[in-house]
């Protein structure tokens, strides 16, 4: 999945020849999932129609400070720039003229784009295209200084034949090329770029005999929740998961499949040593048969007992052996919950514990909501809303970032 799905995209378009490639940019940021809204300057629309731009963004194309199509003036509506500036997640300026890169750099506002872009908090990009000498110029280099000066980034023009029909620097990059450039700059950004995760998931399923199984309710959604959360947000996930109805082909995620306490109990151990947190979301089954019969167990005599043994307990282990690593496990409770969580803390050396109590209606299992409490070790508690299981993942994987960014 692209690092640009559900982001909103605000296209500026200024009047270059390359203005005619912004239809099939447009065309890339839809695919990858990105919501585009475009803004134009007047010259611009000698290059490209504002119909072409409009239909392929499936939204109005902005050009001027109000609305157009209104008979007069005086029944004009205003288009909101700073609504438009502050509704994206990222601007781009492509083709970005020498013109219009000068506005952007001296606050020249005569026209609706640059108003959006002084209005824009979100990182801005910009492609700028112009003819080779154009390029090298003084005053286009002093544009290009000062606009990265205030944080601005520049994705460089490509060399080759140009519009005047001369050859050389100067051609906006590819459209393909300004997609890679901005996924590539936004996944650098990513608040868990470089850290990998280990997540377990779901119920587990202890083995009776060939058919029957001790196992619980646990859907494993919320472990999954925290793996997607995770690895939208940069980091490299292995998601350790008991039988679930989930799957996912996350690029970033690693799904290892695995039935029983044992098989996730090795998983995690396998892959521990390399992570750099491991949250235990599994309802991990705390007893399973001591034995289990090679065929299936008739039904005879009127009772029927199984020997049960204790299953490892995957999170304390872990907890035996954490190094530099970050351990969050959950706590379901149904009584004195903080005080029990809290031990919890000790007992299997966390640094944070995630408690939800059944008690709480809209919590726990087959559900798709949750409220939960935060403890960390060194006793904060930060009880959290009920919110969708994909929120508290959220939660989660905050608490992880200011962690490491604190
Ligand atoms: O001790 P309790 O089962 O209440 O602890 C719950 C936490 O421990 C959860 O994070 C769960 O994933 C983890 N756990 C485990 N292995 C077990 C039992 C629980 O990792 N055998």
């Amino acid at each position: 999945m692209s690092v640009l799905s559900g982001k909103k995209i605000l296209l500026g378009i200024s009047g270059g020849i390359a203005a005619y490639k912004t239809a099939h940019l447009v065309r890339l940021f839809i695919k990858a999932g990105a919501h585009v809204r475009v803004v134009m300057t007047p010259a611009s629309k000698d290059f490209i129609t504002p119909l072409t731009l409009s239909t392929l963004s499936k939204n109005p194309v902005y050009s001027s400070f109000y609305n157009e199509d209104e008979q007069t003036v005086d029944n004009a509506m205003w288009n909101n720039h700073v609504e438009l500036g502050l509704w994206a997640d990222l601007m781009l300026i492509a083709p970005a003229t020498a013109n219009t890169l000068s506005k952007m750099a001296n606050g020249n506002c005569d026209n609706f784009l640059i108003a959006c872009y002084l209005s824009a908090k979100c990182p801005v990009y910009f492609a700028p295209a112009m003819d080779l000498d154009m390029y090298k110029h003084p005053s286009t280099l002093a544009s290009f200084h000062s606009l990265q000066q205030f944080g601005n980034i520049i994705i460089p023009a490509e060399s080759g034949e140009l519009a005047s029909g001369l050859s050389g620097e100067g051609r906006m990059a590819e459209p393909e090329n300004i997609l890679a450039f901005i996924e590539q700059d936004l996944s650098s950004r990513l608040p868990l770029k470089g850290k990998k995760i280990l997540v377990t998931a779901g119920p587990t399923f202890e083995a009776i005999d060939p058919v029957r199984f001790i196992g619980n309710h646990s859907s494993g959604k919320m472990g999954f929740d925290i793996a997607i959360c995770a690895a939208d947000l940069g980091a490299q996930v292995v998601l350790v998961s008991g039988p679930t109805q989930f799957e996912t082909n996350h690029a970033h995620i690693q799904l290892i499949k695995v039935i029983s306490a044992q098989e996730m109990y090795q998983a995690c151990h396998e892959f521990y040593s390399s992570v750099d947190v491991a949250i235990c979301a599994a309802a991990v089954a705390d007893y399973r048969p001591k034995t289990i019969a090679r065929q299936k167990i008739k039904k005879n005599a009127s009772e029927f007992h199984i020997e049960l043994e204790k299953t490892p307990d995957i999170l304390a282990s872990l907890g035996k052996i954490k190094q530099h690593q970050f351990l969050i496990g959950f706590a379901l409770e149904t009584e004195n919950e903080i005080e029990n969580a809290q031990l919890k803390i000790q007992k299997k050396n966390l640094d944070l514990i995630v408690l939800n109590s059944l008690r709480d209606p809209g919590s726990g299992f087959g559900v798709a909501t949750n409220q939960v409490t935060f403890i960390d070790k060194q006793n904060n508690i930060e009880p959290k809303p009920l919110q969708s299981k994909e929120l508290v993942a959220l939660d989660i994987i905050n608490k992880i970032i200011a962690h490491y960014h604190a």
